[in-house]
């Protein structure tokens, strides 16, 4: 299987629910030849009408993020989800769409053989690691992923959130990234 076969899988598929309420998938951004791989959680809105991932208020940031990174977000990184299709409202995704949805994400990281992962909020950290512990405890620890190394870090959504941590929290993502 090559990823645009995949994503013409994808694009047809019907394992979940959340299918009858898409606009279209979402399958990626970004260069399937990058050895850096960004993972989140599931389409917004903006996702679910453009077909690309992270390209609303949480992509804008996650870009000046990488920029930050000294990297070029289309050649320097590959951006998916943990789902391809948008949960309707932004819900969180319930564990049997994480379930439909994940082999999907394991066939296309083993294409793209990336050499490190950052995975992006609590979706990302408990489908990649399947661990119930939380983005805080686990983000800045390198963990793995099928041997690949996965660097947990807060979900740049979170980091838009008006908070008592915001600051706090922006300077840990920072100090994740730079890891
Ligand atoms: N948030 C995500 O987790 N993924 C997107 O693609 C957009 C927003």
């Amino acid at each position: 299987v090559r990823l645009p076969q995949l994503a013409t899988e994808v694009a047809a598929c019907t394992k979940c629910g959340l299918s009858t309420t898409r606009t279209q998938t979402v399958f990626a951004r970004g260069n399937p030849e990058a050895r850096l791989c960004f993972v989140g959680e599931a389409p917004g809105a903006d996702e679910d009408a453009q077909g690309l991932p992270f390209v609303g208020r949480a992509g804008q940031l996650l870009d000046k993020m990488i920029g930050a990174m000294g990297l070029d977000p289309a050649k320097d990184v590959y951006v998916c989800n943990i789902l391809k299709c948008r949960p309707p409202g932004n819900r969180r995704p319930e564990p049997e769409e994480m379930a439909a949805c994940f082999p999907y994400l394991n066939e296309q990281l083993a294409l793209v053989r990336p050499r490190v992962i950052v995975a992006l909020g609590n979706t990302a950290v408990a489908a990649l690691l399947e661990t119930k512990l939380g983005i805080t405890k686990l983000r800045g620890q390198w963990k793995l992923y099928r041997s690949v190394l996965v660097m947990p870090t807060y979900h740049p959504s979170y980091l838009l959130r008006p908070s008592p941590q915001q600051i706090e929290a922006k300077r840990h993502a920072w100090e994740d990234l730079q890891l």
